[in-house]
């Protein structure tokens, strides 16, 4: 068969949903695999609480199709966070927040039991950097951090006319040749006016479905 990279996003998203528990609320992440979960999701609305969601786009989807939206500090625990990723290894470390929505997407993950990690197989990656790393900042602290990514040999891009959902900038991080993703992670984080950066290794995903031609994939 041959599927474009829509079908198969959205054959991993609806492979999702049997992840999906009655009476459970659901971590929902961002972006256009995430889409097609939010839609699938739709038809359980009355089974499920409601959700957690990472972005003012995804609430703004979940809500027109009626589904309960939950403030994080609302909740005390949530079973499963559902998102895509930019680019994801066979280790289960990502790139994430091409879609600018890195920091709530890290929050809401860190509660959630297991990360189920939806994408089609272009995202597969032996070695993370070929997207580029996005890093939020402090606005003030910008050009500060950027100067800090160069001693780390990465080329540092502003993201213009980008304001995150928490009112900070985005740096996207060329270059990278990313050996140690915790390890970078961890660097990253010891910058002053970082607030997040895209790796998500230290909390990776924990279940991968891959949309491909031959079906979707779990690992
Ligand atoms: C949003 O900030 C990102 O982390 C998304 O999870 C990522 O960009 C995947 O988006 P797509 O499903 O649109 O590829």
């Amino acid at each position: 068969s041959s599927m474009n990279q829509d079908q198969k996003k959205k054959a991993a998203a609806i492979a999702a949903i049997e992840y999906v528990t009655t009476g459970s609320i659901v971590g929902v992440g961002t972006g256009s695999t995430v889409n097609f979960f939010i839609d699938a999701l739709a038809k359980l609305k009355h089974d499920i609480v409601g959700v957690v969601s990472s972005s003012d786009a995804s609430t703004a989807r979940l809500k027109k199709h009626g589904i309960t939206v939950f403030d994080l500090n609302e909740v005390n625990a949530l079973d499963i966070y559902v998102d895509g990723a930019d680019e994801i290894t066979e280790y289960k470390h990502m790139i994430k927040g091409g879609g600018a929505a890195l920091t709530r997407e890290k929050i809401v993950a860190a509660v959630a039991n297991t990360f189920i990690c939806i994408i089609d197989d272009t995202k597969l990656v032996s070695m993370l950097g070929k997207f580029p790393l996005p890093v939020e900042v402090i606005p003030l602290a910008r050009s500060y951090v950027a100067r800090e990514i160069v001693k780390l040999g990465g080329d540092p891009m502003y993201r213009q006319g980008i304001v995150t959902d928490n009112g900070n900038h985005i740096l996207d991080v060329y270059n990278l040749e990313i050996l140690d993703p915790p390890g970078l992670e961890a660097t990253l984080n010891q910058i002053v006016g970082v607030v997040t950066n895209g790796l998500f290794a230290h909390r990776g995903a924990d279940i991968v479905l891959t949309g491909t031609h031959d079906g979707v994939k779990k690992a």
